[in-house]
């Protein structure tokens, strides 16, 4: 009869337990990042056990032990080194707070308090999973100009916003005039720091700007589908008449350019072929086409000489040509 009543007191034990274990929801707990984290036990203590009855303690999911309450004291030894002073526990509600959060800190905890009425044995009486999230505030988005408007009417932008956590769900360009608000949307570029697990984003866009209206850009970053969008200072733009457009410098350079080059081109062909004349006398193979061509009338001769800028090769052919058409007049030619 006690042996039936005493299994059958365990058998509900076990019911129970397995009940508390199974219908443990995880309930969710949100922390900011660097600041501290609540790992709620909500615990009741319904039976008024004494603490000195009861081993209490919160795990990660990978059963690295963050605090130990063992009979009302203390027990570090079984702390993990990650958790080690990062810790306090709030024995009005039981709530374990962890400092100093972390991206790497989101995860699931589990809390357990155990039941140790003599030396043999251990019951466990309550558990508490908890799902922690951490978010860190996005900086408040900023525009920079990276290209004026030109007679194209158009400014290049971009936005950045910084150090926030999770990836955020949208940002875009809104232009705001008189009588319009246009919305453009942009690729965000995002980049993890690999350190803090932090986040900073940035789009870039080419925004049509008209001169005959005032215009106010906002950037606009929405963190996540629920959370409220984060809008950047208004970047004004005030209407203008329209200006004359200035003389390219560019361009003067640019016709210059070729004319500069050639003649550079010339005094290099001259003194190239003025050492060469000395060294070695007899015009070389490649010439003769060239030497035929120019033995053929003084004429012809000129036609190649005009060529002298384009191919360094010739040149020197002519040069030699010179040389053996009329001797030592030709370096006084040049
Ligand atoms: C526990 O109590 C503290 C103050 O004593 C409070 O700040 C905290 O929010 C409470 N936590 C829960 C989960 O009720
Ligand atoms: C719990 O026990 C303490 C003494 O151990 C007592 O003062 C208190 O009234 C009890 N509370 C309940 C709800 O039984
Ligand atoms: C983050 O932003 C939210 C909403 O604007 C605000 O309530 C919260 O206090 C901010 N948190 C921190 C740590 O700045
Ligand atoms: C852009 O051009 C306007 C005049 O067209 C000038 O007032 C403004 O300072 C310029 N901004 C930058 C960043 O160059
Ligand atoms: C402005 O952006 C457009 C489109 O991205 C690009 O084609 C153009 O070269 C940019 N202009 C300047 C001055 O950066
Ligand atoms: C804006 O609206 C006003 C009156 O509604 C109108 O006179 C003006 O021409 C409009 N401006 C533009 C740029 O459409
Ligand atoms: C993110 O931006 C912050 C502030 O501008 C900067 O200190 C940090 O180096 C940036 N991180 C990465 C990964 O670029
Ligand atoms: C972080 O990334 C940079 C380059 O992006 C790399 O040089 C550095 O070693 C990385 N640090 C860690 C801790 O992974
Ligand atoms: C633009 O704004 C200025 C004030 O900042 C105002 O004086 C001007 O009339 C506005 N021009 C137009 C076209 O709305």
């Amino acid at each position: 009869m006690s042996i039936c009543s005493s299994t059958m007191g365990l058998s509900t034990t076990l019911f129970v337990m397995a009940l508390l274990l199974s219908g443990a929801a995880s309930m969710k707990s949100q922390a900011y990042f660097n600041k501290i984290g609540d790992l709620p036990c909500h615990f009741t203590n319904p039976e008024n056990i004494s603490l000195d009855e009861l081993v209490v303690f919160w795990q990660n999911q990978d059963k690295l032990v963050l605090y130990e309450l063992f009979r009302g004291k203390e027990n570090l030894q079984s702390v993990d080194a990650n958790y080690k002073d990062r810790t306090s526990l709030d024995q009005d509600n039981w709530t374990l707070r962890l400092h100093n959060i972390q991206i790497k800190d989101k995860r699931l905890y589990q809390c357990f308090i155990y039941h140790r009425k003599n030396l043999q044995g251990m019951n466990l009486i309550h558990q508490n999973d908890i799902d922690l999230s951490v978010l860190a505030n996005f900086s408040q988005p900023e525009i920079m100009l990276i290209s004026n408007r030109t007679e194209n009417s158009y400014i290049n932008v971009t936005c950045s916003s910084v150090q926030g956590y999770p990836e955020p769900a949208k940002m875009y360009f809104q232009l705001k005039t008189m009588n319009s608000t246009s919305e453009y949307d942009a690729v965000m570029e995002i980049i993890q720091d690999n350190i803090t697990g932090l986040y900073n984003v940035s789009i870039s866009s080419s925004l049509p700007v008209f001169p005959e209206t005032n215009v106010s850009i906002f950037c606009v970053l929405q963190p996540e589908p629920t959370q409220t969008e984060l809008f950047s200072q208004p970047y004004s733009i005030d209407a203008k008449p329209p200006q004359p457009l200035l003389p390219v410098p560019d361009n003067v350079l640019l016709t210059a350019l070729p004319v500069l080059l050639l003649v550079v081109c010339a005094m290099v062909v001259f003194f190239i072929t003025l050492k060469k004349r000395k060294k070695k006398p007899v015009p070389s193979h490649e010439c003769e086409v060239i030497r035929v061509e120019g033995e053929e009338s003084e004429q012809a001769k000129e036609r190649v000489e005009n060529r002298v800028p384009e191919r360094s090769n010739e040149a020197q052919c002519i040069l030699n040509i010179s040389k053996t058409d009329s001797g030592d007049k030709s370096a006084t030619h040049f």
